[in-house]
């Protein structure tokens, strides 16, 4: 699968290749794309037949990027509300049932994707998990019109986080005290860090052609660095109620 038949900008096949065209004064995770034909991908869900994923290649793509640990989606979405059992091969063993997930995942979502993005693994500041224990991290998203950053949220909703916080089971280990953990991870942008990212994210548009209205993610690791993460069409994006900038439409 090239770029030049790809034409979903909201696929890695898109905006990655246009992303790394740029010399990038931020980081972003080492990634290897292994193609893989949806329909051919389905085949993993069938325990009768015999799958037709491409395991060698994902396994090198794994060695490439510097794993075991990596993170694995499709070239839309990855399987995150599993946690870390839905993107994160800790050892090659783990290739298959997050292959698995993935494809579930991307499946049960209509999203007809055209292979996987095999990542470097990035540890994000985080203070507590969410979502089956997936860190609930400080990232941002970034919302472009016209090429200008028009707005900013939070990536993680509150309110999904109640959510799937409180639909656990009463079990140990899990952090019940959540919200004042939330404030700190959610806490506002300094000015340096805003005019960073909004600085980047211009950047970064620009160099995606004719589609001028983005959302760009940026996480947080350990060491306060901020990487890009992710990219989508605006309108495909999820964009919290009440910011006047976009309708909230679509889940991306
Ligand atoms: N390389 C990585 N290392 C560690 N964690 C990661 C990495 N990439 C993504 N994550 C975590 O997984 C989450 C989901 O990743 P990503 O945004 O790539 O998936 P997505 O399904 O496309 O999400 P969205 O619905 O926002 O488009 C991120 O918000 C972040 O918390
Ligand atoms: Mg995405």
């Amino acid at each position: 699968m090239t770029e030049e038949i790809h034409y979903n900008p909201t696929s890695a096949y898109f905006w990655l290749p246009r992303l790394l065209r740029g010399s990038i004064p931020f980081p972003i995770p080492k990634t290897e794309m292994v193609d893989c034909d949806f329909w051919d991908a389905l085949t993993v869900l069938d325990s009768k037949k015999r799958d037709k994923i491409p395991w060698g290649k994902l396994e090198l793509a794994v060695e490439k990027v510097g794993g075991p640990p990596a993170f694995i989606k499709s070239d839309v979405a990855s399987a995150k509300h599993d946690g870390p059992k839905g993107y994160l091969v800790r050892k090659k063993s783990d290739l298959k049932s997050v292959i698995c997930a993935t494809v579930d995942h991307n499946a049960c979502c209509d999203l007809e994707f055209a292979g996987f993005m095999v990542r470097q693994f990035i540890p994000l500041e985080h203070r507590f998990c969410a979502f089956r224990g997936h860190p609930i991290a400080r990232e941002y998203r970034f919302f472009t019109k016209n090429g200008r950053v028009c707005c900013r949220h939070f990536y993680w909703p509150k309110a999904a986080i109640a959510d799937s916080i409180n639909s656990l089971p009463k079990m140990p280990g899990i952090k019940w005290d959540w919200e004042k953990d939330y404030e700190h991870i959610a806490r506002p942008l300094s000015d340096g860090e805003y005019e960073y990212m909004e600085v980047a994210t211009e950047r970064v548009v620009r160099q995606m052609g004719p589609y001028k209205d983005w959302s760009v993610d940026w996480a947080c690791d350990m060491n306060g660095d901020w990487w890009l993460i992710d990219m989508a069409i605006a309108q495909r994006s999820w964009h919290p109620h009440g910011c006047p900038e976009y309708p909230p439409v679509g889940n991306g």
